[in-house]
């Protein structure tokens, strides 16, 4: 196997590069973001699907930077909505749409739903290029909307989602506490084990 010694988390949200730092860490192996490679702008997600945007993401990045790239494309999954807002989790409220204004649509749209039918998921799909071999993973967690935020912490959905194995919400857990179960954690360290051999030294 080539032995690669740099790679680039291909992400520009800065709360998502931060976890996806913090959890995805291999040996001999310089991890870099795109605020190394201004070049890269903003990567239009066109696609219908989580692995679709997911590798439009990491072609686009290894592309530009010719280095292998890694990225991820997340999804909250309600139940009592379909399976919305899924792949347009970004845009809920609208295409200018802060993390503030998904929030509040969700709890409005979800207000009238019983306790027991709130169930949801985060589902998030993490992709690897290196314009030889294409590998994905994905990690799943499985929770519940509240009716109100709750907790300081995360970002995103995060104060909304409650989780079904220790009750509480993403806000109120730490980074740590969140990387170690979350969906995110758990596709980079399924992709971590798939890449350890191509980049162990
Ligand atoms: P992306 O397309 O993977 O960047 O994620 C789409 C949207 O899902 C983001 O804008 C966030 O609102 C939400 N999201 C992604 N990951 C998380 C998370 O770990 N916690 C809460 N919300 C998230």
């Amino acid at each position: 196997m080539s032995r690669l010694e740099k790679l680039v988390l291909a992400t520009n949200n800065p709360d998502k590069m931060k976890e996806m730092k913090a959890v995805f860490r291999i040996r001999g192996l310089i991890v870099l973001g795109l605020d190394n490679f201004p070049e890269v702008g903003e990567i239009e997600e066109t696609g219908t699907t989580l692995l679709e945007n997911s590798f439009l993401k990491a072609h686009a990045v290894h592309i530009i930077t010719g280095l292998p790239a890694i990225a991820d494309d997340t999804g909250l999954e309600v139940d009592a909505l379909n399976g919305a807002p899924g792949v347009f989790s970004a845009r809920y409220a609208g295409e200018k749409a802060t993390y503030d204004d998904n929030v509040n649509k969700l709890l409005l749209d979800m207000r009238s739903v019983a306790d027991d039918s709130r169930t949801a998921r985060f589902r998030t799909v993490s992709s690897f290029t290196d314009g030889i071999r294409e590998l994905w993973t994905e990690g799943i967690i499985e929770g519940e909307i509240t009716r109100e935020a709750i907790g300081a912490g995360g970002f995103g959905f995060d104060p909304v989602f409650k989780l079904l194995q220790n009750g509480k919400t993403f806000a109120e857990m730490t980074e740590t506490e969140k990387n170690k179960i979350s969906h995110r954690g758990i596709a980079l360290r399924k992709m971590q084990e798939l890449l350890k051999n191509t980049f162990k030294e």
